[in-house]
């Protein structure tokens, strides 16, 4: 059986008081039977909600590629780890696109991450234009290149895959149900092609990009979709709550 996951990434949003209210309410919520649920607030509050952390894990929105030293404004994975954070964001399309982030360094951070005992939430998604142009595939297999050759098949099984068409993060679009687990059968049969069936099946791919409570449940009822990674709608508890509900 594949862990179920609802993963809300805050992204730069709420302020201390409403961040520290919303994961009071969030961490006292008794935990689901088999769904784990994640926050990736800003960096600067996951020391505090670290150390009281009952009911909700807790992931990074990003991690540098380097072990330590002069990066101005960087945070380390052995950072993380001390926090015992358990999950990263990694490779999400806003890091490529206004930080130019490339594959060869989403693949450093993934590297550092597992080698501090963190789970990368590795993002991959087609812009409009590559939709457009039917290459979508293609171009989510390229960005999951490195992982799939250079990983071991230890190192993989702690990776989770999130895929995110660009066009539809924070549009209100989202893709249809069907586009999606076409997308995420195309993931797993990559995963499978590059390691094996076994590891394929154990892997957790989401789902991200305008999921809300109106539309969880009809792409989480897809056979290779198992949870999402949820922006806008993660925000606030009722919303977060319902598409946790969703499966
Ligand atoms: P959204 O964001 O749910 O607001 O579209 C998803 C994401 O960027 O992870």
């Amino acid at each position: 059986m594949r862990k179920k996951i609802v993963a809300g990434n805050w992204k730069m949003n709420l302020d201390s008081r409403e961040a520290h209210l919303l994961f009071e309410e969030l961490n006292n919520y008794p935990s689901f039977e088999g769904v784990n649920l994640i926050i990736a607030p800003p960096s600067i509050y996951l020391d505090s909600f670290s150390k009281h952390k009952q009911n909700i894990h807790l992931a990074a929105q990003n991690v540098s590629a380097h072990l330590n030293g002069a990066y101005t404004g960087q945070i380390s994975s052995s950072m993380l780890s001390a926090m015992n954070l358990n999950y990263c964001i990694v490779g999400h399309s806003e890091r490529r696109i206004y930080n130019n982030e490339s594959n060869e360094q989403i693949f450093q951070k993934a590297k550092s991450l597992l080698d501090h005992n963190i789970q990368p939430i590795l993002c991959c998604g087609e812009l409009l234009e590559d939709r457009e142009a039917g290459d979508a595939f293609k171009v989510v297999e390229q960005q999951l290149s490195l992982e799939l050759t250079k990983f071991t098949k230890q190192q993989m099984s702690n990776v989770i895959v999130a895929y995110e068409p660009v066009w539809a993060i924070g549009t209100g679009v989202t893709a249809s149900s069907d586009d999606a687990q076409q997308m995420h059968q195309f993931i797993r049969t990559l995963i499978s092609t590059h390691f094996d069936n076994q590891l394929a099946n154990e892997i957790s791919i989401l789902y991200g990009g305008s999921c809300k409570p109106d539309n969880a449940k009809e792409l989480f009822s897809q056979n290779d979709i198992d949870g999402g990674l949820i922006g806008g709608a993660s925000l606030k508890f009722d919303s977060f709550i319902s598409i946790a509900k969703s499966f």
